[in-house]
This record gives C-alpha cells, structure tokens and sequence, in this order.
C-alpha cells in the first residue's frame, strides 16, 4: 500500500507534527511503501523570507532523519525538487470547483479575520491534491485540520477520473482519534501559526517556559481535578503508556495534586523522549553533505514515479499533440 504524507516548513516542528503525523509515518514505513516530503511549496503561501525557508526546510529534513525516518526505505523528498507537482496542480485547477475551494478552512479563516488572501493561498488545496494524486497514494495519515484538504482532494479526482477515465487512486485520510487535534499551551490546537507549540527539538529551557505556560483552571491544589478537562493531562498522556496514563488520572480526581507537579513531570518525560533523538541531530547536523545527497536520491526516486502519472495524464487530457 502506498502512504503518503508531507509537512510544511513554516516554523519549528511540534509534538503535534509528531504524534499526528512523523512518528506514525516512520512507524508506516516498517510494512508500507512510504512517500514522505517537506512541502516548500505550500509553505510559500506564508514564508516570504527565503533564508527562512531554507533554514525551515533543512530543519525539517533534519528533524525527520534524526526521528528515525529510514531514507532507503521510504521516498522522501523536498516538494520543489520534482516540480511535477505544479504542472498537475495547473491541470486539476480546471477540476477544482470555485465554490468547493471558497469554503475551504484555511481560506474561510484568513478571510473571517480581514486579511486579503491571494491565489496561493486560495488554490493551496489543489495543490495538496496534486501531491497526493502525482503519487497515487492510497492512504494520508493526517491531523483533523487536514480532513477537509482530503475531501477536497477526492472530489477532485472523482472529477477528473469521470472526464478522461481512470486515472488516480482515491486516497483514504487517516485520522486516529487519540491524535486527531494534539492541543497547545493555550488549550486551542496546536499550531505553528498561533505561537503555542512544545517544539520536538527546543532547548530545555525554552521548553521549561512553555510548558509551565500550559493554561490551567484555578481549582486549589486539595481538590479533585478532571483529567479530561486539563491541557496539561492531555499532552502528556501522549507520553504515557494507557497504564500510566489511568494512574495519573487517579490522582487527579484524588485531589492533592497541583498542576505544577504535573507541569514538571510532562517537561522530564518530554525531555527524556526525545534524548536519543536529539543526540542524532547534533551529529547529522554536522553532515550536511550527507543531507544533500539523501534527498537528491530521494528526489530521483519521487520524480520517477511522478513522470508516470504525468505522463498519463498529459496523454489523457491532450497535451501531447
Ligand atoms: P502541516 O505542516 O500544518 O502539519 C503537518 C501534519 O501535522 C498535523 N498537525 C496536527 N495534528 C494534530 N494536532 C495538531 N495540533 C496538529 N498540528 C499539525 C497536520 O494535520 C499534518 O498532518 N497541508 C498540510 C501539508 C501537506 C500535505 C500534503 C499533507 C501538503 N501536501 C499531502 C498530506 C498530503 C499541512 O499544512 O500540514
């Protein structure tokens, strides 16, 4: 089976990439065949610093490598290296309804809060839709906030496959719930956009300021707490075993138990996880030759098979003559 997914390079990667997404796609590439990939594209609807992209996507590529993701096993790439991708993109615009793209999240919010959006902004879910379909992928593992680009990206296909025939695989979201929407230090999701992410790899202090951030209700510390109800008990339940996660929420509804205590167990655990990883990183990011000739193979690999479909479609929709 073939599971893809990609991450922007916009800011500094989270617990929230992570549990949605990196971890299950390096966890994927054991038993499936795995595209995984640093959209830079998508990213320019936001990043307009082209230091900062790079800095981003080099960050991003590194985060993955050091989080175990295995290049020989899987394709994995950098979007703008197999610029494909927007030769389809331009082609499914003529497939991708005005109306369907105008209630698109993403683009609803940026005009609900009175900023213009431009067309990268707009067609930022065709996009996506060329990502998935160039590949034929049969399954994305996702966050909630991607549910709807997926739809999208169906209705497309389901658009152009009834114009010219069977052409692309309808891809499957897959969206557990326990990771759906991993929520930031201010209850809302976490996101990189709104300045509340426990980031994967930030120094021990700055991940010490975040995390005793976490917003909490003001019940005194003698009275029984509902875990379900606390941010703090929701993020660290992602690093606990459902054993430890059903005692610590004894204790909670025990009483006797302040946030504070919480606070500084999510911060060791979270410190602790990711050691081995953080040890990784500080040896690859020394090797950034080695970097540059992973992702070129991993470019030669992505490209090959997005020839194919490209090929087909051009055929297809008339373009060879
Ligand atoms: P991006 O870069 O915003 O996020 C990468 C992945 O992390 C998930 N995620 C979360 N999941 C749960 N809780 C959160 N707080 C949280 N924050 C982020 C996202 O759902 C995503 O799975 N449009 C995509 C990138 C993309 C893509 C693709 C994905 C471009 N082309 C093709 C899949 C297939 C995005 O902006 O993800």
């Amino acid at each position: 089976m073939r599971v893809l997914s990609g991450i922007q390079p916009s800011g500094s990667l989270h617990i929230g990439n992570y549990f949605a997404m990196m971890r299950r796609m390096i966890e994927f590439q054991k038993e499936h065949q795995l595209f995984c990939f640093i959209v830079n594209y998508h990213a320019l609807t936001t990043v307009t610093d082209p230091n900062l992209l790079k800095e981003n996507t080099k960050n991003a590529i590194l985060d993955f490598l050091s989080l175990g993701l295995d290049p020989d096993k899987s394709i994995f790439w950098v979007q703008g290296d197999v610029p494909e991708v927007t030769e389809l993109t331009w082609i499914l615009c003529n497939h991708a309804p005005v109306g369907l793209l105008e209630r698109a999240h993403s683009y609803k919010d940026k005009l609900a809060k009175g900023l213009s959006a431009h067309n990268g902004l707009f067609s930022y879910p065709v996009l996506m839709a060329a990502d998935i379909l160039l590949y034929q992928a049969d399954a994305v593992p996702v966050g909630k906030d991607q549910k709807q680009h997926l739809e999208i990206t169906r209705d497309i296909a389901i658009k152009f496959n009834n114009t010219y025939g069977e052409t692309f695989v309808l891809p499957e979201p897959w969206i557990p719930e326990e990771t759906a929407t991993v929520p930031g230090v201010d209850g809302q999701k976490m996101s990189k956009s709104y300045g509340n992410t426990l980031e994967i790899f930030s120094s021990k202090g700055q991940l010490k300021k975040k995390v005793m951030r976490i917003v909490t209700d003001s019940t005194p510390v003698e009275e029984p707490k509902d875990p379900e109800k606390c941010n703090v008990f929701n993020i660290i339940r992602l690093f606990l075993s459902e054993a430890e996660q059903e005692e610590l929420a004894a204790r909670y509804t025990a009483g006797g138990m302040g946030y504070g205590e919480v606070k500084k167990e999510l911060l060791a655990r979270m410190w602790e996880y990711f050691a081995p990883y953080r040890e990784k990183r500080e040896q690859l990011v020394n090797d950034m030759g080695y970097i540059h000739e992973v992702m070129k193979k991993g470019q030669e690999k992505a490209r090959a098979i997005a020839t194919v479909t490209l090929d087909d479609v051009r055929e297809k929709v008339g373009l060879n003559y």
